[in-house]
Parts: structure tokens; sequence; C-alpha cells
């Protein structure tokens, strides 16, 4: 039996600004993020590649890109630029001596003991922990269900920020699916259109075209989905459409899968108990499925800048100027397709708190 991670002081948590032990990582019952679910986070995989004995993290800048542009929706100061965040995570990884597929929860929120649900003039506090972790659905064949439960609109709460309160509508669509004997839900947008699963984006291959819902479907923009479309053009020459999907499209489409960090690439052989294809994995799937194995385990040397390796003995002195030239310029809210090094002597600032008003 695993022990629940607040119990543990053989793991260190990064929290406002100090790495304690996990048994010593206290949240007060009164939590503001507790109760309104008011905080946004990020999911992030580690992968352990055994062969160069090396854990490297997958596209960590992007993450924390994201994090930062959630927490502006959301009305939270973060404390630390990208490159901090960065390096934070790092020396985090090693001081858990983590050597394993792991996931990384970085988590943003508003930490005031009060009662009263609002944004503005709360204080914000800011945790990361760390924790192994396998497939987080198979990835061998889903058989989906269409939710009753539709997907939140941007103007309820906001699908492009990674919001914890919204992820109530998630486990509600992911619980109708599990009780109704499918592996995981297909949410429509409130016009009808598909939007992605509970915690994934959507892809379909219909009439040799890759599709997947545009920004505007009240998705959360996943990287493994801007991942996806970039291996199916440098790796099959195949541009991804982004467009409205009707409902009706899945059951005649090729081939579907899912992208999310957790999930991976999961192919979906059924949808609302109709075969999709031949019902088996298809052909674009496994290829995409394969390639996106190798690249996060550092097997494809042309994708090394998606990853942050975390024992790396000596970084080069070329990642040493890529990092102090991001250093330099800020991180924060850049939309750089790289991931650059981080110095492996992650600088924190340990001493550091988060924002106090
Ligand atoms: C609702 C939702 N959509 C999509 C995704 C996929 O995003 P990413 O590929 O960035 O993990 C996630 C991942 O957690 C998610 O929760």
């Amino acid at each position: 039996m695993s022990i629940p991670l607040s119990q543990r002081t053989d793991m260190t948590v990064f929290m406002n600004g100090a790495f304690v032990a996990a048994n010593e990582a206290h949240v007060g019952v009164m939590s503001h993020a507790l109760s309104y679910g008011t905080g946004c986070f990020e999911g992030i995989r580690a992968y352990w590649n055994d062969q160069a004995e090396e854990l490297y993290i997958f596209r960590l800048r992007e993450h924390y890109e994201r994090l930062h542009r959630s927490c502006r929706i959301v009305n939270i100061e973060l404390p630390y630029s990208v490159d901090e965040l960065i390096a934070i995570t790092i020396d985090l990884v090693r001081r858990n001596n983590l050597r394993e597929n792991c996931y990384i929860r970085p988590f943003a929120y508003k930490a005031n003991e009060i009662i009263g649900v609002r944004l503005n003039d709360l204080d914000d506090a800011f945790l990361i922990y760390t924790v192994p972790m396998g497939d987080y659905v198979a990835t061998t064949g889903l058989r989906c269900g269409v939710s009753s439960w539709r997907r939140v609109d941007d103007n309820m709460i906001p699908a492009r920020a990674k919001i914890s309160g919204a992820y109530v509508n998630s486990a509600f669509a992911k619980s109708e699916a599990l009780m109704n004997g499918f592996d995981e839900a297909i949410m429509l947008t409130s016009e009808g259109h598909v939007s992605e699963g509970s915690a994934e984006n959507i892809f379909m291959l219909v009439n040799g075209e890759l599709v997947t819902p545009s920004a505007s479907e009240n998705i959360l923009l996943g990287i493994t989905r801007e991942t996806i479309m970039q291996l199916a053009r440098r790796e099959l020459d195949c541009i991804t459409r982004e467009r409205q999907i009707d409902r009706t499209e899945l059951y005649v489409a090729d081939e579907i899968f899912l992208t999310g960090t957790g999930a991976q690439i999961c192919p979906v052989i059924e949808v609302d108990h109709r075969p999709v294809g031949t019902g088996k994995i298809g052909a674009l799937t496994e290829t995409l499925q394969q390639t996106y194995h190798e690249v996060v385990r550092g097997m494809r040397p042309e994708y090394r800048d998606w990853l942050t390796p975390v024992y790396a003995k000596s970084h080069t002195k070329a990642d040493h100027a890529v990092t102090a030239g991001k250093a330099a310029s800020n991180g924060h809210n850049g939309n750089s397709a790289h991931n650059g090094h981080t110095n492996g002597h992650a600088k924190t600032r340990s001493g550091g708190k988060a924002r106090t008003r």
C-alpha cells in the first residue's frame, strides 16, 4: 500500500519559497482554493531513460509558460519567472532522487483562510510536488462515450486556463462515462460541437486529413496536442486542420486518438458503441504513439530541445549561455518553441516568499 504524500518524510515538496518535507507541507482547512477551486496548475511528465541513466522532463518551459497564462486569467501573481520555475523544478526532482517515470504538479492558488468568493485582493501561494507515475489511462484502445455533461464555456470557467475548479466539470463527465461502462468521456461544447476528453485533447483522421477542434471550442490548448501537430508535420508531412467537429463525424472517422500529458497518446477504438474505423488501433495513431514514446524518452536526438535532463552530469557552456540569455530576457509569457536547458545547479529562491499583501 502506498503511503499518501502528506505522510511521507522521505519526499520533499516546494512550498511558498522553501523545500520542506512532504509531511510538513500543510494547507489550512479554510484555504480559499480548497473551498472554491481558485487555483491553477500544471501536469508535467518526466521519463526515465535507463540506458542514458537520465530523467527527461518533457516540455517543461511550455508548461510553465502556460501556468503563467493561466495565472493571468485567474488573477494569481506568480512570484517566479519561467526560468526560475524550471530551476526550482530540477532542484526538487533531484532532491527526491526520482529515477523512474514521474509526474510533476505545480499549483498556484488563493491561500487566504476566509469565507467569501472572489479573485481580487487575496494572497497567492505556490507549491510543487512530484510523484512517480505510470500510465494514467490505458494506452491500448479506449471505448468512449459522448458525455451528457457539456464542456465549460470560456465565459463560465475558461478552459484555456488550467483552473482547478474546472475539473469538477471533467470529473462529472469522467465518472458518468465510467459508470456507464466506457473508459473515457468526450465532451461537447454548449453548442454541441466536439470539444475534448475529461483531461485530453482529441484528434480524428477523416478522408486522409488529421483534424482537431480549434482553440475556440473550449479546449485546454494542450502541450501534447501541439507536440502531435508538430510530429505529424515533421514526421509524416501531415498538416492538422483545426476546425469545428460535429458529434457524428466521430462515428464515421477512420481513426481517433486522445492526447494529454497524463494520458499520452490513447487510441480510441469505439465511440458510443460504434467501432472507430476497423475497431482496431489505426496505422497513423500507432505511428504517432510510437514516435511520441521515443521522443519523450530522449531516443530521438532531433527533438532533444523539448527535453530537460535532470541529472545531466555536466551541462555544456553553450547550455549555460542559453539559460543565461533566457534569464536575462526573462522567460515570463514568452512563446518560445524550444525548451532551453537550465543550469544543472539549480538556483532557487529558497528564502523567497510568495507574494504577500
Ligand atoms: C481538460 C484537459 N484537456 C487537455 C489536456 C491535455 O493537455 P496537455 O497535453 O498539455 O497535458 C489536459 C491535460 O491535463 C486537460 O486536463
